[in-house]
């Protein structure tokens, strides 16, 4: 198959994306396929030659440049799509945050009538709006941390005095409280605030990503993923941070936090979790593969934090820890990715 990876862009995660459509792209050449890859931050394209030369490189700094100026624009998406070769026959999206999982791309890829890897636009937009994604999770039953939520006005250049009444603070469980942007990924932009003195500043932190900032009810415990591929839930990852806090660094760090895949805790729990993993995928109505993000409290009780529609697929990423835990190798992860994307009408 002839095959475009979309990857890069320009939200925060630009850098893990480019390792994303790094490892992907070497993946689908070794299952034979026909690769073309697109940085759509930068609308550079690497085919054949090129491609093989860049990836032959360690990391994906060879691809495409790890950073772009602030506020650039994904000024090869749209013209590439409009002008999408007629024999591309599949977009592998690789595009993590921001217009490349939100919806956006998958809309125009609707429009262009080209198939895709993953969720629709729907469940994309729905999955990068964590207050809505809530609404669903308290609809459907699925236990998802308590929140507030708080609009910054609409023009950044006015004041901002966010505040939270003692009521709200005391429905969040007092503090701390978990302060978070509600549109980011990679734990960018997020705080966790232990007194009130503190409180405005996070939401001022929180307010460079976006108007719409969440006050979560912190849940002590542990960080747990459940990974779905095509309507089945890998075994649970166990994230554990080897100081405090799971923030990007430690994400991105090898040897900053230590997995154990399957999660050392009791058999029911993780049932509950496979479980509500798939139910927090369906009730978004995902596609493909999908990452649900927990805590699980010390109590015993899994929360849901978010779901994550293209979820980080370099080789130290969580879904192919879960898939190797399956016996599924990285490429088979991709294939089946590849598979399970539904082909429809021809161009
Ligand atoms: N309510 C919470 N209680 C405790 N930790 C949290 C909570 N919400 C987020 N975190 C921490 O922040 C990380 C990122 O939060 P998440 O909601 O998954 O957003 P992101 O889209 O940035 O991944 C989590 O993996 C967890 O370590
Ligand atoms: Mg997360």
């Amino acid at each position: 198959m002839r095959i475009a990876v979309l990857m890069g862009g320009t939200s925060a995660e630009r850098e893990i994306s480019i390792r994303t459509g790094a490892g992907v792209s070497r993946a689908l050449l070794s299952l034979g396929h026909d690769v073309v890859l697109l940085d759509t931050g930068t609308g550079k394209l690497l085919e054949e030659k090129e491609l093989h030369a860049a990836l032959k490189q360690p990391g994906g700094s060879a691809i495409a440049p790890t950073t772009l100026p602030q506020a650039a624009a994904n000024i090869g998406l749209e013209p590439f799509v409009r002008g999408m070769p007629r024999d591309i026959e599949l977009v592998f999206v690789a595009l993590h945050g921001g217009d490349g999982e939100n919806g956006t791309l998958q809309a125009l890829l609707d429009l262009a009538q080209v198939p895709y890897t993953g969720s629709g636009v729907l469940a994309s937009a729905l999955a990068m709006d964590k207050a809505m994604s809530k609404r669903i999770f308290v609809q459907e039953g699925i236990p998802t941390p308590e929140w507030v939520e708080r609009w910054a006005p609409e023009d950044p250049s006015q004041p901002w005095i966010p505040e939270l009444d003692d009521e709200e603070i005391e429905r969040l469980g007092g503090f701390p409280v978990i302060v978070k942007p509600n549109d980011q990924g990679s734990t960018v932009g997020i705080t966790v605030v232990s007194e009130r003195a503190k409180l405005k500043s996070a939401l001022l932190t929180a307010r460079r990503y976006g108007r719409l900032a969440l006050v979560e009810r912190y849940i002590p415990g542990r960080e747990v993923t459940v990974s779905v591929l095509d309507n089945l839930a890998l075994p649970v990852v166990e994230i554990i941070p080897e100081v405090g806090f799971y923030d990007y660094e430690h994400k991105y760090t090898a040897g900053a936090s230590r997995y154990e895949v399957p999660a050392k805790i009791p058999h029911e729990t993780s049932e509950r979790l496979l479980s509500l993993g798939l139910r927090a995928c369906r009730a978004l109505r995902c596609r493909g593969v999908a990452r649900v993000d927990f805590r699980l409290h010390e109590d015993g009780t899994p929360y849901c934090l978010e779901v994550n529609t293209v979820p980080g697929m370099t080789e130290m990423s969580l879904v192919p820890k879960a898939a190797a835990a399956v016996g599924k190798s990285y490429e088979d992860l991709v294939r089946t990715i590849v598979e399970s994307t539904p082909i429809r009408a021809p161009r």
